[in-house]
C-alpha cells in the first residue's frame, strides 16, 4: 500500500528572486521522485510551502530526510502521515501560487496553533486545494512569470 505524508513549512526565500531557486527545486523534483516511483504535489508561495509525496515508504521517507534539512524552508511540520489505499496524484506535479494571498490563508492556520477541532478540516482543504490546481493543469510547469 502507498504511503502519504502531508507537510507545511515557511519559505526562507526571498520572491521574486527565489523563483529560480523554485524553477531548481522542481527540476531535481522531476527526476528524483520519478526514479523513486514518488508521486505528489508541490505549492509554492511567497511565504509557505506545502507537500504531498507518495509511494512506497521507504522512498517517502528517504526524499523527507533530504527535504527535512534544506536550508530552503524552515519550520516544517507533518500534518499527516501513514498508509493510504491509493494516490491522490497520478504524477508528480507542481503548483505556483504567485502571489495569490488566498493560498496563503489554506496553509497559515497551521501555523497558528489551529483549534485541533479544525485541523482536520483545514487538512482536507489544503489537499483538495492541491487537487484542484494538478486538475488546472495536469503537467504543471514552472511559471515565473506567475509569482
Ligand atoms: C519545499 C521543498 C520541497 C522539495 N521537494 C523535493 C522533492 O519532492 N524531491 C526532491 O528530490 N527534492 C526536493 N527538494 C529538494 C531537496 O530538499 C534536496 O535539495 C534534493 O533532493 C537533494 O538532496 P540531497 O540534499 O539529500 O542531496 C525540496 C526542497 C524544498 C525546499
Amino acid at each position: 500500500m502507498p504511503y502519504s505524508l502531508l507537510y507545511v513549512s515557511r519559505t526562507l526565500l526571498k520572491f521574486p528572486a527565489g523563483t529560480a531557486e523554485v524553477e531548481h527545486i522542481v527540476a531535481v523534483s522531476q527526476a528524483r521522485n520519478a526514479g523513486l516511483d514518488v508521486t505528489g504535489a508541490l505549492i509554492a508561495t511567497p511565504a509557505y510551502f506545502a507537500q504531498v509525496l507518495e509511494g512506497p515508504q521507504p522512498a517517502v521517507a528517504e526524499l523527507m530526510r533530504s527535504i527535512m534539512r534544506d536550508p530552503r524552508h524552515t519550520e516544517i511540520e507533518i500534518l499527516t502521515e501513514g498508509e493510504t489505499p491509493e494516490r491522490r496524484f497520478a504524477s508528480w506535479s507542481m503548483a505556483y501560487s504567485g502571489y495569490a494571498t488566498y493560498v496563503d490563508d489554506y496553509i497559515e492556520p497551521f501555523f497558528a496553533s489551529a483549534a485541533p477541532a479544525q485541523a482536520g478540516r483545514l487538512r482536507q482543504r489544503l489537499i483538495r486545494l492541491m487537487l484542484e490546481f494538478t486538475r488546472q493543469d495536469p503537467g504543471m510547469k514552472p511559471e515565473p512569470t506567475r509569482l
